[in-house]
């Protein structure tokens, strides 16, 4: 694919860590959106990662507006893949425009203020959620224990997309 960088927005890391995974094995240069912004021209056809938050890609907006974005990957708290249908619709993206959702990690130790409090309550209501899915069921585990999911397994949709 013709990308010429990634650009990632990351609170805790987890996001971060894949763009680095992904610029090690692709030797792309990879930059933090707020730097991207400045260093690189408008236009620039690229890769963009952001954490997912209430089942937004943050940034996403933001880059699209000022880049060429060619394909993005949320990071959130979900089985790698299980939220590709979701990130396409909250951001209107059509039907073959490349979403890949990975699995990240949560550390409410890295969290501050209103974020903490937001997962706390986020935590309690799937708590109370009937029903759940096995989904559901792994997020919310992964939500009361923490836990740490990067790892270079997940990128195998992304690599194959940036590779063809
Ligand atoms: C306020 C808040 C809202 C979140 N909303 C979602 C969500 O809608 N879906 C999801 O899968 N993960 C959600 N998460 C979890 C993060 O996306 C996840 O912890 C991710 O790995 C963080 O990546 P980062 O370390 O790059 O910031 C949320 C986290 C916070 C703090």
């Amino acid at each position: 694919m013709n990308v010429k960088a990634i650009v990632y927005t990351s609170n805790t890391g987890y996001t971060a860590r894949y763009a680095a995974l992904l610029a090690e094995k692709t030797a792309l240069p990879v930059y933090a959106l707020d730097a991207a912004l400045k260093q690189l021209p408008a236009g620039t056809p690229v890769l963009y990662l952001g954490w997912l938050m209430a089942g937004s890609v943050k940034g996403y907006r933001k880059a699209a507006k000022r880049f060429a974005v060619k394909a993005v990957c949320g990071v959130g708290l979900g089985d790698t893949g299980a939220q590709d249908e979701a990130v396409r619709k909250a951001h209107a993206l059509s039907a073959d425009f490349p979403v890949f959702t990975l699995q990240g990690g949560m550390d409410l130790n890295k969290l501050s203020g209103l974020y903490k409090f937001a997962i706390k309550m986020l935590t309690r209501a799937m708590a109370a959620q009937k029903n759940r899915t096995p989904g559901e069921d792994r997020m919310l585990a992964l939500l009361q224990a923490g836990g740490d999911y990067v790892g270079p397994e997940h990128l195998t949709g992304v690599l194959a997309w940036l590779q063809a």
